[in-house]
């Protein structure tokens, strides 16, 4: 109900404004859901999908979204994981290895830290990935309104919290399926 009432308000402000894009419709997963809060990122004891997964979620909604499959399966925080930790798809520190994604069909284009940019490669169909509060978070752009700055994300940490403004996006991360 209470993103029902968002959705409705960000149509009313998107509207009201004209500047607005559309929402895209793009999965939305969060890296607390039940079924995977407990995995470890890479195997580190320290680090589970629930509380340091928030890249890795905004990676497995670009991925099911443009219909990537991980061994013949539809692609979600828990999959993405577990594939990038049996083939070597993190770096120490369970940083993501971006390359390694190329092997399952999602290409990490490029960073920006330009939001002008990045609203761009967007608005050609790219999937952008926004680094939040200094990579406390990440989430996935699904529309803006250039005119009061405002970025609508899918929040896999807090999905009520959608709307970003440009002061806390500190890059963008620009991604292509192959
Ligand atoms: C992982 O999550 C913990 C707890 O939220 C946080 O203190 C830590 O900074 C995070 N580490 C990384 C590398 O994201
Ligand atoms: C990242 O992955 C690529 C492709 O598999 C590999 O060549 C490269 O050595 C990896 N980099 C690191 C830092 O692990």
């Amino acid at each position: 109900m209470g993103s029902f009432k968002n959705t409705i308000i960000i149509i009313f402000l998107l509207s009201t404004c004209g500047l607005g894009s559309p929402i895209r419709s793009i999965t939305a997963y969060q890296n607390c859901d039940q079924k995977w809060h407990k995995e470890l990122l890479n195997g580190d004891p320290e680090k589970t999908l629930c509380q340091n997964g928030s890249l890795v979620s905004c990676i497995a909604m670009i991925m099911q979204t443009s219909a990537k499959i991980i061994n013949n399966r539809a692609v979600n925080p828990a999959i993405l994981n577990k594939y990038l930790t049996n083939n070597n798809g993190y770096k120490q520190g369970s940083e993501i290895n971006f390359s390694v994604l190329d092997n399952v069909g999602l290409h990490l284009v490029r960073t920006v830290s330009d939001l002008k940019t990045a609203i761009e490669y967007y608005n050609k169909n790219y999937y952008i990935v926004l680094n939040i509060n200094y990579g406390k978070n990440y989430g996935v752009l699904i529309g803006y309104n250039e005119k009061d700055a405002i970025y609508i994300i899918n929040n896999p940490i807090n999905p009520q919290e959608n709307k970003i403004q440009a002061k806390d996006i500190a890059v963008a991360l620009i991604f292509k399926p192959l």
